[in-house]
């Protein structure tokens, strides 16, 4: 059989794949605008047919219908990465999440650990060899559809054909469902005065000729503007974002200067405007990588002069930082943090940045605290964190002592908040 007859079999309404399921199932969805909104919709719209059905992904981007706690029964959201759609289930409790590093969710799909029996994934059309790019979400999705028992791919013409290892071919698919739904679009974030001062720190610290990983979250696409003189920069990351795009269209990124992959971008997962997805498509400068690749330790660190930006919401007086829960209720997740301030740690010339506001709440918050918030749940931990910025200077934390880090972070916290953080210090003895 041909691959175009092979297409023409396998293609189908939303409606006809969703009957592919079967009760208890477990789906794996990629991260962010990877999503297939149409199969989502359907599903949404026929969950009361099943029970105990989950759905699992990295930062959802649409509330569809299933997110719904009176139907949790038939078809529960199950988090690898909180976002603004599944936030309010986490916290509400009717929703669920799974604890991990984003480089591991692989490992963990291949040894069973999290259970993949289908994949819904959006695709980019099929090409002359029958391969479809999973270029928005390559991430864990790769492995997960050699696990999976069915793979429901909708094929939409506005899904960038990419390279690299982002491919699944026609054989590997259970059904086809066609839409022509344009790309959710992500802009980037306003920039104040306290993102920019954090920014430009960062900024000095960067030398041209660095290759970067950029996070998730507002400050780290702030430091990204602030880039745009430089020269030679390379990247090795997880998300590709519309910041890059900045930087690329003022010349700052060459990826010319990396020691790992030279020449090439290098990500998992994209999310920002029409005009990075147009950017993606066959486009031999970027290359699309499973997320145990992109955020592999031991396989970012190849890249002599790593630099990681990543966000966190609150940080303690050792450096520990509660990057996903704001206390107990679940905010965002671990994803890539660990995996790349660790990258920049094994990095010959690395420097991971933790950037974070000195307040939240219009100043009333302190982000800086003794000791982490009851019930925080720990991301970056005391033994990998380096610098850490705020808008009032740059803590360097590596190698320092418990009396020393105190010091440093006090020294970087809101004037306001210095004399309480003091105090408290003394009583842990720390001061
Ligand atoms: N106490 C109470 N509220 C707090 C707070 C604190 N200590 N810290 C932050 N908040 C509030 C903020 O005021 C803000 O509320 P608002 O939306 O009402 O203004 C909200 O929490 C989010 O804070 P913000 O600093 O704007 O976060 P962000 O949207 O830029 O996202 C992270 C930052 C930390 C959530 C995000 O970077 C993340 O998930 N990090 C972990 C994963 C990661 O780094 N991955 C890296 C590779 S992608």
């Amino acid at each position: 059989m041909s691959i175009q007859q092979s297409y023409a079999q396998k293609r189908m309404s939303a409606q006809d794949a969703i009957n592919l399921l079967k009760n208890d199932d477990f789906i794996i969805v990629p991260t962010g605008v990877g999503e297939p909104p149409t199969l989502l919709t359907a599903l949404s719209e026929q969950r009361r047919a099943f029970r105990n059905v989950k759905v699992s992904q990295i930062l959802a981007m649409r509330k569809y219908g299933y997110f719904d706690p009176e139907t949790v029964d038939c078809v529960q959201h199950v988090a690898l990465f909180f976002g603004g759609a599944s936030r309010p289930c986490g916290q509400a409790g009717w929703g669920d999440f799974i604890p991990n590093y984003f480089s591991e969710i692989p490992s963990m799909i291949e040894r069973g650990q999290i259970a993949s029996d289908v994949v819904f994934s959006m695709a980019s059309p099929m090409d002359a060899h029958g391969y479809f790019s999973l270029s928005l979400g390559t991430d864990y999705t790769m492995e997960a559809v050699a696990k999976a028992r069915v793979v429901v791919l909708e094929v939409n013409p506005n899904v960038p054909f990419a390279y690299g290892n982002c491919h699944v071919h026609i054989s590997q698919v259970t059904a086809l469902v066609e839409s022509e739904e344009a790309i959710t679009e992500v802009g980037l974030p306003k920039i104040g005065p306290v993102q920019e001062a954090i920014g430009k720190f960062v900024a000095d610290m960067i030398d041209d000729g660095s290759t970067l990983q950029i996070g998730y979250g507002g400050i780290p696409d702030a430091v990204v503007m602030q880039l745009t003189q430089k020269r030679d920069l390379g990247i090795h990351t997880e998300m590709i974002g519309d910041g890059i795009m900045t930087l690329l269209e003022s010349g700052a990124i060459t990826n010319r200067r990396k020691t790992h992959m030279p020449g090439k971008m290098v990500a998992t997962f994209a999310l920002g405007s029409k005009k990075l997805y147009t950017f993606m498509d066959r486009n031999p400068m970027l290359e699309m990588h499973p997320v145990n690749f992109t955020n592999d330790p031991y396989e970012a660190a190849k890249n002599d002069n790593l630099v990681t930006i990543n966000a966190t919401l609150q940080i303690d007086l050792l450096g520990q930082c509660g990057s996903e829960s704001i206390g107990d209720a679940p905010y965002s997740g671990t994803g890539g943090q660990v995996d790349f301030v660790r990258s920049a740690n094994r990095s010959r010339g690395g420097k991971s940045f933790i950037v974070v506001p000195s307040t939240a709440k219009s100043d009333k918050i302190s982000r800086i605290v003794p000791v982490l918030s009851p019930g925080t749940h720990l991301t970056t931990s005391k033994n990998d964190i380096n610098y850490v910025v705020t808008e009032y200077g740059v803590a360097q934390l590596r190698g320092k002592s418990a009396k020393q880090r105190a010091l440093e972070m006090i020294n970087i916290t809101h004037p306001d908040f210095r004399p309480a953080l003091r105090e408290a210090a003394k009583q842990m003895r720390l001061l």
